[in-house]
């Protein structure tokens, strides 16, 4: 078993394959200069604008950041938002074979406005959606699947990033077994709506409120852990899932399986203080969960990693990224409690049953 207070994770050596909702996200910075006598608000003036990879796109950021060789498979626009995408996305080095750019369908874009006077930390005013009439035509579906399946035997793990646009649907689930008859390697989904369509994953990574919709029940009621351990324990039941990592905002994450303890391992978030936008953080943590995993880390200690990165990620503004010396300072600073964590992982770890 690997450990974390050992050097720092090497992931240049994996090959990892993200397959999901490509997402652009917008955000423009302005200024508030005076209040609007046309309805009650403020005049805003636009100083500056940015589009930043959202969804399966930040997925592949954050595992490209890491280190990794990254494929990514899915679609945009043939539009503004789309261009940019992938310009920012090819700079960075990921390989793009597999992102198709679509005429006549529209990039989702997630336009966030900032404003704030200089010296002061921008506040989100406004968030505003404009999102595809639908999920992309049927053929360009088929031939997502088609890309991800001949990437079986090429890649070290595969990541499905479901941002509820269409590529996570029934069609990618017959494309995903037949991945996973081919190869055994880690298959991790971060999911929104798309529990029921995959079986038998490595993993999945919802946050509490896509837990609770699962499972029919109150995002709030999984504050209690009794209700959270019942509705992971139904989850993992029905999709025959071997690990489900609920990340859970500002309190951390928490590990249920087949291997841990029933009420799973959980780890707290760290240097909460510090957090200035949690946009992406998810991703970061789907991504990094993933290549613990096929870097041979076991489930908590993958965990722990993600974690740190996620950690990493809300302390800057915007969908953001994290680097292996990043995480790794910040498992460094938060030692004492990762100890504390990494004993009672230990602890929380199910020894094998006899004969298992
Ligand atoms: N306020 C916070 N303070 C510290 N860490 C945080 C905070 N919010 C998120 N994190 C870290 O990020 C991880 C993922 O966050 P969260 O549960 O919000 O995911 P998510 O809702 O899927 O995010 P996304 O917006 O990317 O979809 C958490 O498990 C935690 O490690
Ligand atoms: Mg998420």
């Amino acid at each position: 078993m690997s450990d974390l207070s050992q050097p720092l994770p090497d992931f240049s050596g994996l090959t990892v394959a993200v397959v999901g909702d490509l997402i652009a996200d917008r955000y423009i910075y302005a200024r508030p200069t005076r209040p609007s006598r046309e309805a009650p608000v403020m005049v805003l003036r636009q100083e500056g604008e940015q589009i930043l990879p959202g969804g399966a796109a930040n997925t592949a950021r954050s595992a490209r950041c890491l280190g990794a060789n990254t494929h990514l498979v899915g679609c945009v626009g043939r539009d503004d938002a789309g261009h940019a995408l992938v310009d920012r996305l090819g700079g960075e080095g990921i390989g793009l074979l597999g992102v198709e750019v679509l005429r006549g369908w529209d990039t989702p874009i997630k336009t966030r406005i900032l404003a704030g006077e200089h010296d002061r930390t921008l506040q989100q005013v406004l968030r505003m959606d404009k999102e595809p009439a639908g999920p992309a035509p049927a053929d360009t579906r088929q031939r997502i699947g088609e890309r991800l399946l001949a990437l079986a035997g090429k890649v070290d793990a595969l990541i499905l990033s479901d941002y509820a646009y269409g590529v996570c649907n029934e069609e990618l689930s017959a494309a995903v077994a037949a991945f996973q008859e081919k190869t055994d390697v880690p298959v991790v989904l971060d999911p929104r709506h798309s529990f029921g369509h995959f079986r038998g994953l490595t993993a999945m990574t919802p946050n509490r409120d896509e837990l609770a919709r699962a499972t029919g029940r109150m995002t709030d009621s999984l504050e209690d852990p009794r209700e959270l351990r019942i509705a992971a324990g139904e989850v993992l039941q029905r999709t025959g899932c071997g690990q489900l990592l609920v990340t859970l905002g500002k309190d951390g994450m928490v590990l249920f399986g087949g291997l841990y303890h029933e009420n799973g391992v959980q780890l707290p978030a760290f240097g909460s203080q510090a957090v200035v936008d949690v946009t992406g953080a998810g991703d970061t943590a789907a991504a990094t969960f993933a290549m613990g995993l096929a870097a041979g880390y076991s489930g908590p200690e993958a965990m722990g990693l993600a974690n740190a990165a996620a950690s990493v990620v809300v302390m800057k503004l915007g969908a953001e990224v994290c680097t292996v010396q990043e995480m790794g300072a910040v498992l460094q600073e938060f030692a004492p409690s990762t100890t504390q964590g990494g004993r009672a992982l230990k602890q929380a770890v199910r020894a094998p049953e006899p004969g298992a």
